[in-house]
């Protein structure tokens, strides 16, 4: 497979090193979504699981903003007339902002900067991380205009936020930035503007670091475990862990025992075993 990342009319992909940016690419319209840029998200999905170089995936906007939701002409107003291309659009907008980050088999993190609203909030939370600009505005917008957070977007922000927040969000349609998203804990933290693509990028190298097998399994566990019981929840890490001790193709788990029992050339509770 070419090492070339293909080339998209809605999303731009970039790398850096083992960390690739698949980037919202309609600046001049906010990088709304359209059916055009849902297709190219599942496409730029689909190859960055295959490629080899990428161990993490950060989800942005160009121009300045991350998303401004559904295109409101291209999503929806010029599906209305049109059932079957308004399924293809429904398909690939609910796969790639849910079905393919949710379940992605390499670590992800949205980079939200300037205006993220709607139908954007589901591909922020479907990400395993969330970093923000202290300015970067977030909005349930939805009701401002007549209509519910609608996909997945009402039942997305209870999986992260509070009860209360999530409704106050949505029934009044108030911005909250990207410093009250962290108190919220709507993302996981919020850097100044200058410095969010540096933080990002850093924080990517920390997990690209650690064992692949690792951090998918993980990621999959505490993902998965939230709609268990404690006793299905009991039974299913026991058989993910022996999962990940058979598959593992670096045999991460032998490697750091050997290197903390007899080498002594790491402490787990400091930092990663040398891969
Ligand atoms: N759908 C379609 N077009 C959109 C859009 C959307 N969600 N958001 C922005 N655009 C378009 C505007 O129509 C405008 O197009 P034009 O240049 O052809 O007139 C262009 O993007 C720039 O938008 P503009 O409103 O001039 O920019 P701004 O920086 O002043 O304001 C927003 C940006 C995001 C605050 C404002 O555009 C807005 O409120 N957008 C809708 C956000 C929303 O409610 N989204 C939820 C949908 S699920």
């Amino acid at each position: 497979m070419s090492n070339e990342p293909i080339k998209l009319e809605a999303v731009k992909i970039e790398r850096e090193g083992d960390v690739t940016f698949l980037i919202l690419n309609r600046p001049e319209k906010r990088n709304a979504m359209s059916p055009q840029l849902h297709s190219d998200m599942c496409e730029a999905l689909d190859w960055a699981e295959m490629d080899d170089q990428t161990r993490v995936v950060v989800i942005t906007g160009a121009g300045g903003n991350f998303c401004a939701g559904q295109d409101l002409k291209l999503f929806f107003r010029a599906n209305e007339n049109d059932p079957k291309a308004w399924a293809v659009t429904l398909r690939d907008s609910h796969a790639w902002r849910w079905d393919k980050l949710a379940s992605f088999p390499k670590a992800t993190v949205a980079m939200v900067h300037g205006y993220c609203f709607g139908g954007a909030f589901t591909p922020v939370i479907a990400c395993d991380f969330a970093i923000a600009a202290d300015s970067a505005i977030f909005g349930l917008s939805e009701v401002n205009w007549g209509v519910i957070p609608g996909g997945l977007v009402s039942w997305a922000v209870t999986r992260v936020m509070g009860y209360r927040d999530a409704l106050y969000y949505a029934v009044v349609g108030e911005q909250f930035t990207g410093k009250e998203a962290v108190a919220m804990k709507f993302v996981n933290k919020s850097v100044p503007l200058d410095q969010l693509r540096d933080e990002t990028i850093a924080f990517a190298r920390k997990l690209s670091a650690k064992s692949p097998a690792a951090v998918k399994y993980t990621k999959e566990a505490v993902r998965v475990v939230r709609d268990m019981n404690k006793e299905q929840a009991f039974d299913y890490l026991k058989v993910k862990s022996d999962a990940l001790s058979l598959n593992d193709p670096e045999k991460g788990r032998q490697k750091a025992m050997k290197q903390f029992l007899d080498e002594k050339s790491f402490k787990p509770g400091l930092g990663d075993f040398k891969r």
